[in-house]
């Protein structure tokens, strides 16, 4: 098969790397890639959301089928592209079409779709400009801390956690009377904080049969212990050791299931991934937040632990008999440490030469913002690199991918050093 990957990230150089590996993948595309992801296939630069372009590489290219990274194609309706063209239809792609991708792109539908099912999740009421008055009175009577969220995508900025009254009533205003994340927060999810640790579970679902892939902890702050600003994860592990059998099954049970019954019910299609961002509150599972593709850095931790055949698996989706499919998962530990830019995750250095992969002892290199120039690989984005490995115990990942991090360097390099010790 041919097979086309859309993103540049960490986490499409994991999918490359681990569907290089296939032996059903004949040529691999990825468009537009990073200068990690040629060792793997053939990167084409291309904006993922340049529909017309991305149609005629399949055309030319005989693309077979198009795994879809981030979520912005999903949510501006890729899969619908592909679906209403003559020249397209007959070409899979893995990734919800945009109704569904609405559990990503909006707040509020997620929350009316987890309230409908019965899925376990925070309390919580949706406003609007109109009904900001509304949202005030509503936000005197909440509990804090309180969470405000943008409806729609916001890149990753939209979810504010208030402290005070104060506070909350001012971001609501501004919010929704002065669209400070534009049409983002046209409407304003505000909801009841949860208390606990996060956990990321990832479903592989044709519609009808799933598969639940390896789980992630994924470390979302810029600091050393959990402290400092959002980014975009700074890295993973996976297994997360408190989500064992007893409550996977509980996750099963009380989200999973529910989630693919109720997209059923709702005559909802859905071919892709379903991310489903979980709060474990005192060994009960709340659902977060759903998104409609992998996490990044979760996958590069999760394809490290899949054994079996990925490229089979994404069959499995395209063609509706993923239950036939058989997924195996390692039992060790991978770790992931991401090295970002200096600066990140405000405005950060760019263009820095990046020296020293060679000396990487035991863990895979996957790029994210990087690109080749004249001088070498040079860093373009605040995510940087994504270093990667698997080994039999917890505590010889985590000294492994710090380790091989600090064999790399370019100017302004960070990483932290604690990615995944808070497990042990
Ligand atoms: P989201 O974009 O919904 O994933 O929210 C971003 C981050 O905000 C999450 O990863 C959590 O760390 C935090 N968060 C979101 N909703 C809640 C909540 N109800 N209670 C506590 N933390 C939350
Ligand atoms: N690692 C979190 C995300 O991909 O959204």
């Amino acid at each position: 098969m041919n097979i086309l990957i859309l993103g540049s990230g960490g986490r499409e150089s994991a999918f490359a790397w681990k569907i290089a590996q296939s032996p059903k993948c004949e040529k691999l595309f990825i468009a537009p890639g990073n200068a990690g992801t040629h060792q793997y296939g053939t990167n084409v630069n291309l904006k993922v959301t340049d529909f017309e372009g991305i149609k005629q590489l399949v055309i030319s290219e005989k693309i077979d089928l198009v795994l879809v990274g981030p979520e912005e194609p999903l949510v501006k309706g890729i899969h619908d592209f592909f679906l209403a063209d003559e020249q397209l239809k007959g070409v899979p792609v893995v990734g919800p079409q945009q109704h569904a991708a609405q559990l990503e792109g909006s707040k509020d539908f997620s929350k009316q779709f987890m309230e409908k099912h019965n899925i376990p999740t925070a309390a919580y009421k949706t406003f609007t400009k109109d009904t900001l008055q509304e949202g005030l009175t509503y936000l005197a009577t909440a509990g804090l801390p309180v969470v405000l969220k943008a409806d729609g995508l916001a890149a990753g900025k939209g979810v504010l956690i208030c402290l005070t009254l104060e506070e909350a009533q001012l971001e609501l205003t501004q919010m929704l009377a002065e669209a400070k994340f534009g049409e983002a927060s046209s409407r304003v999810v505000v909801e009841q904080f949860l208390q606990g640790i996060e956990l990321s579970v990832f479903v592989m679902t044709d519609g009808t049969n799933y598969k639940i892939l390896p789980e992630a902890k994924d470390y979302k702050r810029i600091g050393e212990g959990d402290t400092g600003l959002n980014t975009g994860g700074m890295g993973s592990v996976s297994p997360v050791p408190f989500a064992d059998a007893g409550y996977m099954k509980k996750v099963e049970e009380k989200v999973i299931i529910p989630t693919v019954e109720g997209l059923k019910k709702d005559n909802i299609p859905y071919k892709g991934f379903i991310f489903i961002g979980l709060m474990n509150s005192e060994g009960e599972p709340w659902v977060i937040e759903y998104n409609c593709r992998m996490g990044d850095p979760e996958t590069e931790s999760v394809m490290r632990r899949i054994d079996s055949d990925f490229v089979d698996l994404l069959q499995g989706v395209a063609e509706g008999n993923l239950n036939e499919k058989e997924l195996i998962i390692s039992p060790k530990t991978a770790a992931t440490v991401v090295m970002v830019a200096g600066g990140y995750p405000g405005e950060y250095l760019k263009n820095k030469v990046i020296t020293g992969t060679e000396n990487v002892r035991d863990s895979i290199v996957f790029h994210a913002g990087t690109s080749t120039q004249e001088d070498g690989v040079i860093s373009t984005g605040g995510r940087v690199l994504a270093i990667t490995t698997l080994q039999n115990d917890m505590f010889t990942a985590l000294q492994q991918a710090t380790a091989d991090a600090s064999r790399i360097y370019y100017d302004g390099m960070y990483f932290r050093k604690d990615i995944g010790f808070d497990l042990l």
